[in-house]
Protein backbone atom coordinates (compact mmCIF):
# COMPACT_ATOMS: atom_id res chain seq x y z
CA UNK A 1 0.00 0.00 0.00
CA UNK A 2 2.77 2.58 0.67
CA UNK A 3 4.86 3.16 -2.23
CA UNK A 4 7.17 6.32 -0.61
CA UNK A 5 10.60 6.18 -1.33
CA UNK A 6 12.92 6.05 1.87
CA UNK A 7 14.74 9.17 1.33
CA UNK A 8 11.71 10.91 2.22
CA UNK A 9 9.76 9.15 4.80
CA UNK A 10 10.87 6.96 7.27
CA UNK A 11 9.00 3.39 7.30
CA UNK A 12 4.96 4.04 7.37
CA UNK A 13 3.54 2.37 9.92
CA UNK A 14 -0.31 1.20 9.80
CA UNK A 15 -2.87 1.30 12.66
CA UNK A 16 -4.53 0.25 14.79
CA UNK A 17 -1.29 -1.43 16.51
CA UNK A 18 -1.39 -3.20 19.60
CA UNK A 19 2.18 -1.16 20.25
CA UNK A 20 1.23 2.13 19.70
CA UNK A 21 -2.04 1.36 21.78
CA UNK A 22 0.00 0.44 24.76
CA UNK A 23 2.54 3.32 24.16
CA UNK A 24 -0.41 6.39 23.73
CA UNK A 25 -2.02 4.43 27.03
CA UNK A 26 1.21 5.08 29.16
CA UNK A 27 1.47 8.80 28.02
CA UNK A 28 0.53 10.03 31.29
CA UNK A 29 -0.90 13.78 31.98
CA UNK A 30 -2.01 14.63 28.50
CA UNK A 31 -5.15 13.22 28.31
CA UNK A 32 -6.69 16.84 27.17
CA UNK A 33 -4.03 17.13 24.24
CA UNK A 34 -4.75 13.74 22.97
CA UNK A 35 -8.48 14.26 23.15
CA UNK A 36 -8.06 17.75 21.25
CA UNK A 37 -5.43 16.14 18.72
CA UNK A 38 -8.08 13.18 18.17
CA UNK A 39 -11.16 15.08 17.74
CA UNK A 40 -9.62 17.52 15.44
CA UNK A 41 -7.99 14.33 13.16
CA UNK A 42 -11.09 12.34 13.48
CA UNK A 43 -13.36 15.74 12.25
CA UNK A 44 -10.78 15.63 9.30
CA UNK A 45 -11.23 12.22 8.24
CA UNK A 46 -14.91 12.23 9.18
CA UNK A 47 -16.18 16.08 8.00
CA UNK A 48 -19.94 14.57 8.17
CA UNK A 49 -19.34 13.52 11.70
CA UNK A 50 -19.71 17.46 12.84
CA UNK A 51 -23.28 17.67 10.79
CA UNK A 52 -24.44 15.43 12.46
CA UNK A 53 -23.75 16.51 15.78
CA UNK A 54 -24.74 19.80 15.39
CA UNK A 55 -28.70 18.05 14.17
CA UNK A 56 -28.12 15.73 17.07
CA UNK A 57 -27.81 18.67 19.61
CA UNK A 58 -29.72 21.37 17.90
CA UNK A 59 -31.98 20.04 15.59
CA UNK A 60 -30.65 21.77 12.51
CA UNK A 61 -27.67 22.79 10.66
CA UNK A 62 -25.74 25.24 12.70
CA UNK A 63 -23.96 28.30 11.10
CA UNK A 64 -21.19 27.81 13.36
CA UNK A 65 -20.62 24.54 11.57
CA UNK A 66 -18.98 26.31 8.49
CA UNK A 67 -16.07 27.31 10.48
CA UNK A 68 -15.03 23.82 10.11
CA UNK A 69 -15.43 23.53 6.02
CA UNK A 70 -11.78 24.13 4.39
CA UNK A 71 -10.16 24.23 7.67
CA UNK A 72 -6.75 23.53 6.68
CA UNK A 73 -5.69 20.39 8.60
CA UNK A 74 -2.38 21.24 10.32
CA UNK A 75 -2.00 20.90 14.19
CA UNK A 76 1.31 21.46 16.03
CA UNK A 77 2.48 19.69 18.81
CA UNK A 78 4.82 22.50 20.88
CA UNK A 79 6.62 23.01 24.00
CA UNK A 80 9.70 21.78 26.25
CA UNK A 81 11.73 18.96 25.78
CA UNK A 82 10.58 15.32 26.75
CA UNK A 83 7.18 15.53 27.53
CA UNK A 84 5.64 13.59 25.31
CA UNK A 85 5.00 14.99 21.67
CA UNK A 86 7.20 12.72 19.75
CA UNK A 87 4.96 10.05 21.37
CA UNK A 88 1.67 11.62 21.38
CA UNK A 89 2.43 12.21 17.59
CA UNK A 90 3.74 9.05 17.18
CA UNK A 91 0.76 6.96 18.13
CA UNK A 92 -2.33 9.38 18.29
CA UNK A 93 -3.12 7.28 14.88
CA UNK A 94 -4.39 3.97 16.92
CA UNK A 95 -6.78 6.07 18.73
CA UNK A 96 -8.20 7.71 15.78
CA UNK A 97 -8.15 4.47 13.76
CA UNK A 98 -10.06 2.45 16.38
CA UNK A 99 -12.38 5.21 16.99
CA UNK A 100 -13.24 5.63 13.18
CA UNK A 101 -13.21 1.89 12.42
CA UNK A 102 -10.73 2.77 9.26
CA UNK A 103 -7.24 2.20 8.61
CA UNK A 104 -4.60 5.14 9.23
CA UNK A 105 -1.38 5.19 8.19
CA UNK A 106 1.52 7.25 9.50
CA UNK A 107 4.68 9.38 6.94
CA UNK A 108 7.23 10.19 9.26
CA UNK A 109 9.11 12.51 7.03
CA UNK A 110 12.42 11.49 7.25
CA UNK A 111 14.94 13.44 9.66
CA UNK A 112 18.24 12.92 7.42
CA UNK A 113 16.87 14.04 4.47
CA UNK A 114 16.60 17.48 5.89
CA UNK A 115 18.88 20.71 6.33
CA UNK A 116 21.87 19.79 3.71
CA UNK A 117 20.78 23.23 2.66
CA UNK A 118 21.17 22.39 -1.25
CA UNK A 119 19.23 24.89 -3.30
CA UNK A 120 15.70 23.99 -4.34
CA UNK A 121 16.18 20.72 -2.13
CA UNK A 122 13.72 21.45 0.81
CA UNK A 123 10.50 22.25 -2.00
CA UNK A 124 11.11 19.01 -3.97
CA UNK A 125 11.12 17.21 -0.62
CA UNK A 126 8.30 18.82 1.11
CA UNK A 127 6.43 18.71 -2.62
CA UNK A 128 7.14 15.13 -2.90
CA UNK A 129 5.95 14.26 0.24
CA UNK A 130 2.73 15.88 0.09
CA UNK A 131 2.31 14.55 -3.18
CA UNK A 132 2.75 10.52 -2.03
CA UNK A 133 0.10 11.48 0.68
CA UNK A 134 -2.30 13.27 -1.03
CA UNK A 135 -2.41 10.84 -3.80
CA UNK A 136 -2.77 7.79 -1.00
CA UNK A 137 -5.67 9.83 1.04
CA UNK A 138 -7.18 10.53 -2.60
CA UNK A 139 -7.69 7.04 -3.03
CA UNK A 140 -8.79 6.69 0.08
CA UNK A 141 -11.47 9.56 -0.05
CA UNK A 142 -15.22 8.78 0.12
CA UNK A 143 -17.63 10.53 -2.43
CA UNK A 144 -20.21 11.15 0.54
CA UNK A 145 -19.06 10.79 4.36
CA UNK A 146 -16.55 9.27 6.01
CA UNK A 147 -13.26 8.29 4.47
CA UNK A 148 -12.27 4.43 3.95
CA UNK A 149 -8.69 5.02 5.42
CA UNK A 150 -6.51 8.13 6.41
CA UNK A 151 -3.09 9.45 6.20
CA UNK A 152 -0.98 11.36 8.87
CA UNK A 153 1.83 13.22 7.53
CA UNK A 154 4.29 14.38 10.51
CA UNK A 155 7.18 16.81 10.93
CA UNK A 156 8.87 16.40 13.70
CA UNK A 157 11.52 18.83 14.94
CA UNK A 158 9.40 20.85 12.44
CA UNK A 159 11.74 24.06 13.50
CA UNK A 160 14.84 22.67 11.77
CA UNK A 161 12.96 23.08 8.81
CA UNK A 162 13.12 26.90 9.43
CA UNK A 163 16.29 26.99 10.96
CA UNK A 164 17.95 28.13 7.60
CA UNK A 165 15.99 31.74 8.18
CA UNK A 166 18.93 32.18 10.57
CA UNK A 167 21.49 32.52 8.21
CA UNK A 168 20.43 35.48 5.67
CA UNK A 169 22.02 33.43 2.47
CA UNK A 170 19.72 31.39 2.91
CA UNK A 171 16.62 32.97 2.90
CA UNK A 172 15.14 32.72 -0.28
CA UNK A 173 15.43 28.87 -0.22
CA UNK A 174 13.82 28.65 3.57
CA UNK A 175 11.03 30.77 2.20
CA UNK A 176 10.77 28.36 -0.40
CA UNK A 177 10.37 25.48 1.87
CA UNK A 178 7.43 27.08 3.83
CA UNK A 179 5.65 28.01 0.69
CA UNK A 180 5.91 24.66 -0.30
CA UNK A 181 4.65 23.39 3.13
CA UNK A 182 1.44 26.09 3.03
CA UNK A 183 0.82 24.94 -0.48
CA UNK A 184 1.01 21.16 0.70
CA UNK A 185 -1.32 21.87 3.53
CA UNK A 186 -4.10 23.74 1.36
CA UNK A 187 -4.03 21.00 -1.26
CA UNK A 188 -5.41 18.93 1.44
CA UNK A 189 -8.12 20.90 2.51
CA UNK A 190 -9.16 22.17 -0.71
CA UNK A 191 -9.14 18.46 -1.84
CA UNK A 192 -10.78 17.92 1.69
CA UNK A 193 -8.32 14.58 1.58
CA UNK A 194 -8.57 12.37 4.68
CA UNK A 195 -5.28 13.39 5.40
CA UNK A 196 -3.56 15.72 8.13
CA UNK A 197 -0.44 17.50 9.21
CA UNK A 198 1.37 17.19 12.17
CA UNK A 199 4.38 18.93 13.24
CA UNK A 200 6.32 19.10 16.60
CA UNK A 201 8.44 21.62 17.43
CA UNK A 202 10.82 22.82 20.80
CA UNK A 203 10.13 26.67 19.19
CA UNK A 204 7.39 27.95 18.45
CA UNK A 205 8.96 31.05 17.14
CA UNK A 206 10.55 29.53 14.97
CA UNK A 207 8.23 28.16 12.88
CA UNK A 208 6.96 30.67 10.04
CA UNK A 209 3.65 32.73 11.44
CA UNK A 210 2.15 32.29 7.92
CA UNK A 211 2.53 28.31 8.93
CA UNK A 212 1.26 29.21 12.77
CA UNK A 213 -1.72 30.92 11.44
CA UNK A 214 -2.85 28.07 9.52
CA UNK A 215 -3.10 25.86 11.82
CA UNK A 216 -6.12 23.71 13.67
CA UNK A 217 -5.09 23.45 16.79
CA UNK A 218 -1.46 24.70 18.60
CA UNK A 219 -1.08 22.49 21.48
CA UNK A 220 1.51 23.66 24.34
CA UNK A 221 2.88 21.09 26.22
CA UNK A 222 4.63 21.54 29.73
CA UNK A 223 6.47 19.89 32.19
CA UNK A 224 4.65 17.11 34.65
CA UNK A 225 3.38 18.65 37.45
CA UNK A 226 4.07 17.09 40.98
CA UNK A 227 0.58 14.83 40.63
CA UNK A 228 2.15 13.49 36.95
CA UNK A 229 5.35 13.04 38.91
CA UNK A 230 3.36 10.89 41.99
CA UNK A 231 1.80 8.78 39.55
CA UNK A 232 5.00 8.25 37.49
CA UNK A 233 7.26 6.93 40.70
CA UNK A 234 4.17 5.21 42.55
CA UNK A 235 3.95 3.26 39.06
CA UNK A 236 7.83 2.61 38.74
CA UNK A 237 8.50 1.91 42.49
CA UNK A 238 5.53 0.93 44.70
CA UNK A 239 6.19 -2.51 44.21
CA UNK A 240 9.83 -1.86 45.21
CA UNK A 241 8.77 -1.74 48.51
CA UNK A 242 9.02 2.02 48.88
CA UNK A 243 6.50 3.90 51.24
CA UNK A 244 4.17 6.74 50.07
CA UNK A 245 6.56 8.40 51.88
CA UNK A 246 9.28 8.11 50.38
CA UNK A 247 7.54 8.23 47.08
CA UNK A 248 6.52 11.87 48.07
CA UNK A 249 10.25 12.85 48.91
CA UNK A 250 11.19 11.68 45.27
CA UNK A 251 8.67 13.56 43.88
CA UNK A 252 9.37 16.78 45.35
CA UNK A 253 13.47 16.39 45.01
CA UNK A 254 12.19 16.15 40.75
CA UNK A 255 9.91 18.94 41.35
CA UNK A 256 10.96 22.62 40.46
CA UNK A 257 13.40 24.03 42.78
CA UNK A 258 14.59 27.60 44.24
CA UNK A 259 17.45 27.49 41.21
CA UNK A 260 16.45 24.52 38.90
CA UNK A 261 13.78 22.83 36.56
CA UNK A 262 11.40 20.05 37.75
CA UNK A 263 12.44 16.84 35.88
CA UNK A 264 10.53 16.30 32.58
CA UNK A 265 8.92 12.57 31.64
CA UNK A 266 11.95 11.42 30.03
CA UNK A 267 13.78 12.31 32.48
CA UNK A 268 11.63 10.10 34.97
CA UNK A 269 11.31 7.32 32.87
CA UNK A 270 14.26 7.12 30.83
CA UNK A 271 16.93 8.81 33.58
CA UNK A 272 16.08 8.41 36.68
CA UNK A 273 14.20 4.82 37.10
CA UNK A 274 16.64 3.31 35.00
CA UNK A 275 19.46 4.71 36.55
CA UNK A 276 18.40 3.13 40.36
CA UNK A 277 17.73 0.03 38.58
CA UNK A 278 22.03 0.28 37.19
CA UNK A 279 22.70 1.49 40.51
CA UNK A 280 21.18 -1.25 41.98
CA UNK A 281 22.03 -4.41 39.91
CA UNK A 282 23.33 -7.12 40.30
CA UNK A 283 23.89 -7.39 43.72
CA UNK A 284 21.85 -4.75 45.48
CA UNK A 285 18.12 -4.37 46.03
CA UNK A 286 16.67 -1.20 45.03
CA UNK A 287 16.57 1.32 48.64
CA UNK A 288 15.19 4.46 49.31
CA UNK A 289 18.20 5.85 50.32
CA UNK A 290 20.24 5.78 47.58
CA UNK A 291 17.61 6.83 44.72
CA UNK A 292 17.20 9.74 46.72
CA UNK A 293 20.95 10.43 46.83
CA UNK A 294 20.27 9.65 43.21
CA UNK A 295 17.13 11.79 42.28
CA UNK A 296 19.46 14.70 43.99
CA UNK A 297 22.30 14.12 41.97
CA UNK A 298 20.85 14.00 38.34
CA UNK A 299 19.97 17.47 36.87
CA UNK A 300 16.97 17.81 35.17
CA UNK A 301 17.01 18.58 31.32
CA UNK A 302 17.58 22.22 30.43
CA UNK A 303 14.84 24.29 29.02
CA UNK A 304 14.28 24.75 25.67
CA UNK A 305 14.53 28.20 25.24
CA UNK A 306 11.65 30.04 22.78
CA UNK A 307 13.75 32.39 21.30
CA UNK A 308 12.50 34.21 17.67
CA UNK A 309 14.93 33.59 15.21
CA UNK A 310 17.29 36.51 14.96
N1 LIG B 1 3.41 12.36 29.16
C1 LIG B 1 4.26 11.34 29.29
N2 LIG B 1 3.95 10.27 30.04
C2 LIG B 1 4.80 9.25 30.17
N3 LIG B 1 6.00 9.19 29.57
C3 LIG B 1 6.36 10.21 28.80
C4 LIG B 1 5.51 11.34 28.62
N4 LIG B 1 6.14 12.21 27.81
C5 LIG B 1 7.31 11.66 27.49
N5 LIG B 1 7.46 10.46 28.08
C6 LIG B 1 8.61 9.57 27.94
O1 LIG B 1 9.67 10.30 27.39
C7 LIG B 1 10.03 9.80 26.10
C8 LIG B 1 10.37 10.96 25.20
O2 LIG B 1 9.20 11.66 24.89
P1 LIG B 1 9.00 12.37 23.47
O3 LIG B 1 10.02 11.89 22.51
O4 LIG B 1 7.61 12.24 23.07
O5 LIG B 1 9.35 13.86 23.90
P2 LIG B 1 9.23 15.18 23.02
O6 LIG B 1 8.23 16.05 23.71
O7 LIG B 1 9.00 14.85 21.61
O8 LIG B 1 10.66 15.79 23.27
P3 LIG B 1 11.67 16.56 22.27
O9 LIG B 1 11.18 17.96 22.23
O10 LIG B 1 12.98 16.43 22.95
O11 LIG B 1 11.60 15.87 20.94
C9 LIG B 1 8.83 8.99 25.66
O12 LIG B 1 9.18 7.95 24.80
C10 LIG B 1 8.31 8.46 26.98
O13 LIG B 1 9.04 7.32 27.36
MG1 LIG C 1 10.23 14.92 19.96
Amino acid sequence: MNDATPEIFEPSQEFPDPDAQRRLAGLIGIESHRERLEKGLRLILDPQAIEAWSERHHQRRLAAIDHFRNRPPLFILAGDVGVGKTALAETIGDAVARAEKIGVTLFRLSLASRGTGLQGQTTTLLGSAFTQVGDQAARAKSRQGKARAGCILLIDEADALAQSREATQMHHEDRAGVNALIRGINDFAVRQLPAAVIMCTNRLTAIDPAVRRRAADIILFERPTEQHRRHILDAALIDAGFSAAQIAKLVAVTGEGKNRLGFTFSDLTQRLVPNLILDAYPNQPLRFERALEIAVELAPTPAFRDEAPT
